[in-house]
């Protein structure tokens, strides 16, 4: 398909202009329009040991005490192993996109069968630590392993929040400051604009805390 890189300037729709739109075109434009999001392939394994393996961009932070994170899920008119697997066992993992491998990581996005490992599919390492039932991924340079704890069902569009905890926080060497920031730029993790858009991301600033009339002080590295 040939996509017209053009620019369009200053282009105001109502609300109206984008019921109007054709299905896909509206899809794209508000899938894009909230911003950068994050890249995260989430791995689980089933009752039969088939390990799964998923790529997300709704991960957020929710709480650091306890340690939190959550996450949309599509509506569940069609099979969504992920959601199967860690109802199933109550873990799951979150394992950073690097820019390395984005391809890969889209790969995943696929329909495959219940008895199909994405990992094997798609050409990732599983790897197991402590006693966490999911699988990692190996080349994930940051990744965390979660408790299932809660979901949340949204009426508005038959999605559900899924709240996990963070139980364990594997992060490679040379990323973390030592304030505890993780510089991802460094560690290449990739964003994600709309569904189908990879970008490579890079720092311009660390700040001080903002106070008002206080002149903003950058941080020394
Ligand atoms: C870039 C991208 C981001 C996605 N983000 C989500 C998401 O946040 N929530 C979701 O339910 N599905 C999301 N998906 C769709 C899942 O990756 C897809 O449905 C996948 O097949 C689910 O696998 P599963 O059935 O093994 O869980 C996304 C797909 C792409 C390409």
């Amino acid at each position: 398909m040939l996509i017209n890189h053009q620019p369009i300037f200053m282009t105001h729709f109502s609300k109206q202009d984008i019921l109007n739109l054709p299905g896909l075109e509206r899809m794209h434009l508000i899938n894009s329009c909230g911003g950068l999001k994050s890249a995260n392939l989430i791995g689980t394994i089933s009752e039969a040991g088939v390990s799964n393996l998923a790529v997300f961009n709704s991960v957020i932070h929710l709480g650091s005490n306890p340690p939190m994170l959550s996450f949309m899920l599509r509506p569940t008119t069609v099979e969504r192993h992920s959601y199967t697997n860690f109802k199933k066992n109550s873990h799951f993992t979150v394992n950073h996109i690097h820019s390395d491998f984005v391809n890969k990581a889209h790969q995943t996005s696929a329909k495959y069968d219940e008895e199909v490992s994405e990992f094997k599919e798609v050409g990732f390492t599983e790897e197991f630590i402590a006693d966490c039932k999911a699988p990692f991924v190996k080349e994930s340079k940051i990744k965390m392993g979660c408790k299932y704890i809660n979901e949340y069902y949204i009426e508005e569009h038959a999605c559900r929040l899924i709240i996990g905890e963070i139980q364990h926080l594997v992060v490679e060497e040379g990323i973390m400051d030592q304030d505890g920031f993780l510089d991802l730029t460094r560690a290449g993790s990739a964003g994600i604009i709309g569904l189908d858009g990879y970008v490579k991301t890079e720092l311009i600033e660390r700040y001080a805390y903002a106070r008002p009339n206080q002149e903003l002080k950058p941080l020394k590295p």
